[in-house]
């Protein structure tokens, strides 16, 4: 069997964790990972499960070449600002191209951010910075971005995004709510992106795959259908009403991140500007990804 070297950077972040798992997993990879010395101790179980480990960060060159080098797949799951995404990204794509990686996966795993308006989602924008400045090397590495919607996992859509709450049954809506996004468990995603890593064949620049596919009545009808209690849906205002309180928070303290970028991601998901192009879940028929209602029915309420 030809043994596939998949480098993977974000490994002791949630979704790095999950793709880690996923590789080493499978028969046919060995899993090599990018960590930061302080963050090393997050990754003793899967150093123990046979990972390897190279000590390093984004823009470390030398590490970066020692990660990249026999790799058949780069994959990033980091999280950060433009130096991280922009900058950090540059860098170890730099490396996978000298190191003659075949493909390369950037830290997206969202909407479909190429077609969303600048400055709807700020971190959207940096990613689609990066996936511009990545043309000038797609000639020589396949660089896929994996989009699968939002995550429809309880921390991202009743923490994060505080769509639902299900402690006092109420769901929060901007506009009118009958624009429908693709939504995709955490698990899900780490899947499709380790298949995509070991993918003998071209994927494209985009591997848009989901569990689901709802507007926000539909994600309120899954929810009390699987728990069996009702939602009260509170009216926040309209869309031009979510733009303007957005401008007024980034206004007010642009360095406050949180306080807004919820609302961005509220907006993406509401307008509805960023749907998936046609899903290719059927190029890894093998996965069977949970909708939003399987996922609901597994959780207590
Ligand atoms: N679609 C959605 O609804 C949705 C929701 C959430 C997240 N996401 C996306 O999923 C991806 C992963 O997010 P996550 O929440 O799993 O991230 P996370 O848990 O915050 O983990 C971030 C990872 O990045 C690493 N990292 C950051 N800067 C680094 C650097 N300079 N060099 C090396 N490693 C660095 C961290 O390492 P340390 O351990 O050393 O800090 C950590 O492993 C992101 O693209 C995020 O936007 C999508």
């Amino acid at each position: 069997m030809n043994t596939k070297i998949i480098a993977l950077v974000g490994g002791t972040g949630h979704l790095g964790n999950l793709i880690a798992e996923e590789v080493l997993a499978q028969p046919d990879a060995r899993l090599r990972l990018l960590v930061r010395p302080a963050s090393r101790g997050k990754v003793a179980h899967l150093e123990a499960k046979g990972a390897q480990v190279v000590e390093g960060e984004l823009g470390a060159d030398e590490a970066l070449a020692a990660f990249a080098v026999g790799a058949t797949t780069v994959v990033s799951a980091v999280q950060g600002g433009p130096d991280v995404i922009i900058d950090g990204q540059a860098s170890l794509l730099r490396a996978a191209r000298d190191a003659g990686v075949r493909r390369f996966i950037p830290s997206d795993y969202t909407l479909d951010l190429f077609k969303l308006p600048p400055g709807q989602i700020l971190p959207s924008d940096w990613r689609r910075q990066f996936g511009e400045a990545a043309d000038a090397e797609r000639d020589q590495v396949e660089v896929v971005s994996v989009l699968n919607g939002s995550f429809l996992d309880r921390g991202v859509l009743f923490d994060w995004l505080r769509i639902i709450d299900p402690e006092t049954q109420t769901a929060y809506l901007w506009g009118e709510g009958e624009a429908a996004v693709e939504y995709t468990t955490w698990a899900d995603t780490a899947k499709y992106t380790a298949a995509a890593a070991l993918d003998d064949e071209p994927i494209g620049r985009v591997l848009p795959v989901a569990g689901d596919r709802l507007d926000f009545h539909g994600l309120v009808a899954a929810f009390e259908k699987a728990s069996g209690k009702r939602l009260r849906v509170e009216r926040r205002g309209s869309l031009a009403d979510l733009d303007e309180r957005i401008a007024e928070l980034m206004e007010r303290d642009p360095q406050n991140f949180l306080e807004y970028l919820p609302l961005m991601y509220n907006r993406g998901l509401l307008k509805g500007e960023a749907t998936l192009p046609p899903l290719m879940n059927d190029r890894y028929p093998w996965i069977q990804p949970t909708t939003v209602e399987q996922y609901f029915a597994t959780q207590k309420f």
